[in-house]
């Protein structure tokens, strides 16, 4: 869908983000013609840099991030003529009249405001922007994630922006939304009947969900050692993942329809009492192994060596929804940095059938299961038991009917951010987060939050390169369940 003449201005543009993830995917929709002639990316941050300097580190920053097969020197030159800088202290005063005369010289066109700064910034940059009289109906603001390390301070940040912007205008990123495998998921459940049905309590023994990542903390520790992995990747990607995968049709693919479904899933979380916590979650921070064959240090050599951290970087959990689809099934969750593969799946797990006509013993017998790839290798798989062939007998196998994306669809994946910085123009707010669900997903971390904060035990080491503490094991095998093994 074609959108409208923008101007784009992104705050923190000398950042991280800016250069790995805002470039690249503002310069495939250029590429794919998607960014209309009068738009402007104005990168906006403290330093001073000529345009032509900026541009510079921008094609330096493609360079690094986007496939050489997929930069023409054409094209890039194309798309940094979009890009202007300007110097501007968001949270001071500095800079500010010429980011005003810059877009008054575009009044009719829609802003987006790009706060791709540390969050304790956002509400000093939307006071600014407002005091300047740069907020009209056709603007936008974008906040990255974390919108606050608690409920506390996610309401204070979410009051601060929203005294300026009125909730419509507010795009709350959580990148996991944007992904397509992630939007496939409303796809699977609400375009196809078979699924819909077996949908619940009654069918559904339980949904395991793991999101693993090889890489450390790669320099991000300041940040990260102040977070951890509950607060960095559980709290927000992987309860939205929860939510797209329990929550109740919505009416329509509308914005708010579909945030009210989420929403619901997120107040019907289960609070996990103090008492259940050492049985219930698990804490775990990598110690010096090896990922891929090679050998990586640990999370506090990462920090700096003399470090001493209690953050987790692994969190397993058990969670249960107080809802009537829901009831007694428990979502087992894990996510960590260093560990063996890189790799985020759901595994949707069927009952096993209380009776069997197929004998146990030499003949394998396992429940069905659906497994949802989201990264990498794309697809969906639904394990079904068949029979081996040959004359020894009924001799039962699971086997996959398979969905490769790649090989269906035969087509580039655009990244998250694509999607979403091009529906933040359109105006579209069904992949962005609500105040409200924030807000609720903090209030239910915050209970375990503060547990763990009172517990003197530390996270449990796990060495780089293997699945996390074995407690997490544990965990789930403690119920009779086992965490999904990739069947390859
Ligand atoms: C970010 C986290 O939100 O998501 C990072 O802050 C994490 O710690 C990243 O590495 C993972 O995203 P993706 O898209 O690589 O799965």
């Amino acid at each position: 869908i074609p959108v409208a003449s923008f101007d784009g201005v992104v705050f923190g543009a000398t950042g991280d983000l800016t250069m790995r993830k805002l470039l690249p995917a503002l310069y495939y929709r250029f590429r794919d013609r998607q960014i209309p002639e009068a738009s402007r990316i104005i990168a906006a941050a403290r330093s001073r840099h000529s345009d032509e300097e900026f541009r510079g580190m921008a094609a330096e920053a493609l360079r690094r991030h986007v496939p050489a097969a997929d930069l023409s020197a054409e094209t890039v030159e194309g798309f940094l003529a979009h890009v202007t800088y300007v110097a501007v202290d968001g949270a001071g005063e500095n800079g500010w009249d010429d980011l005003t005369a810059l877009l008054d010289e575009r009044p009719d066109q829609i802003r987006s405001y790009y706060l791709a700064t540390s969050p304790s910034l956002y509400g000093a940059i939307c006071r600014n922007l407002s005091e300047h009289g740069l907020i009209g109906e056709r603007s936008r603001v974008v906040l990255e994630k974390p919108i606050g390390h608690d409920l506390a301070s996610a309401r204070a940040i979410n009051d601060q922006v929203g005294r300026v912007f009125p909730e419509t205008q507010i795009f709350r990123i959580d990148h996991y939304l944007g992904k397509e495998t992630v939007q496939n998921l409303l796809a699977l459940r609400f375009a196809n009947t078979i699924f819909e049905r077996l949908w619940n309590a009654d069918v559904i023994d339980h949904v395991q969900i793991t999101v693993a990542e090889t890489v450390g903390v790669e320099g991000r520790g300041g940040y990260y050692d102040t977070s951890g992995a509950l607060r960095d990747m559980l709290q927000n990607h992987m309860l939205q993942l929860l939510c797209l995968i329990a929550m109740e049709s919505p009416l329509s693919l509308d914005a708010d329809a579909v945030r009210d479904e989420k929403l619901k899933v997120l107040r019907a979380l289960k609070p996990i009492p103090a008492h259940e916590v050492p049985h219930c979650t698990v804490r775990g921070q990598y110690v010096a192994g090896a990922v891929d064959g090679k050998p990586v240090p640990g999370y506090l050599t990462d920090l700096g060596g003399e470090a001493r951290s209690h953050t987790e970087t692994f969190v397993a959990l058990k969670l249960e929804l107080m809802t009537p689809r829901w009831a007694g099934v428990p979502f087992y969750l894990r996510t960590g940095k260093r560990l063996p593969q890189k790799m985020s799946e759901i595994v949707v797990q069927f009952r096993s059938s209380p009776f069997s006509i197929f004998p146990a013993g030499s003949f394998g017998r396992e429940p069905n299961r659906l497994v949802i790839r989201l990264q990498p290798q794309e697809g969906i798989r639904l394990e079904v038991m068949t029979k081996e062939p040959g004359p020894g007998g009924m001799r039962l196998r699971a086997t996959g009917l398979d969905i490769s994306f790649e090989e269906t669809f035969n087509q580039r994946y655009p990244d998250a951010y694509e999607r979403l910085l091009m529906d933040v123009v359109r105006g579209n707010a069904t992949l962005f987060m609500r105040r409200d669900e924030v807000e609720a997903a903090w209030a239910w971390a915050d209970g375990l939050l503060q547990t763990w904060a009172e517990s003197p035990e530390p996270p449990r080491p796990y060495a780089a390169g293997t699945w996390g503490p074995t407690a997490a094991i544990a965990l789930i095998e403690r119920d009779g369940r086992t965490w999904h093994e990739d069947l390859g």
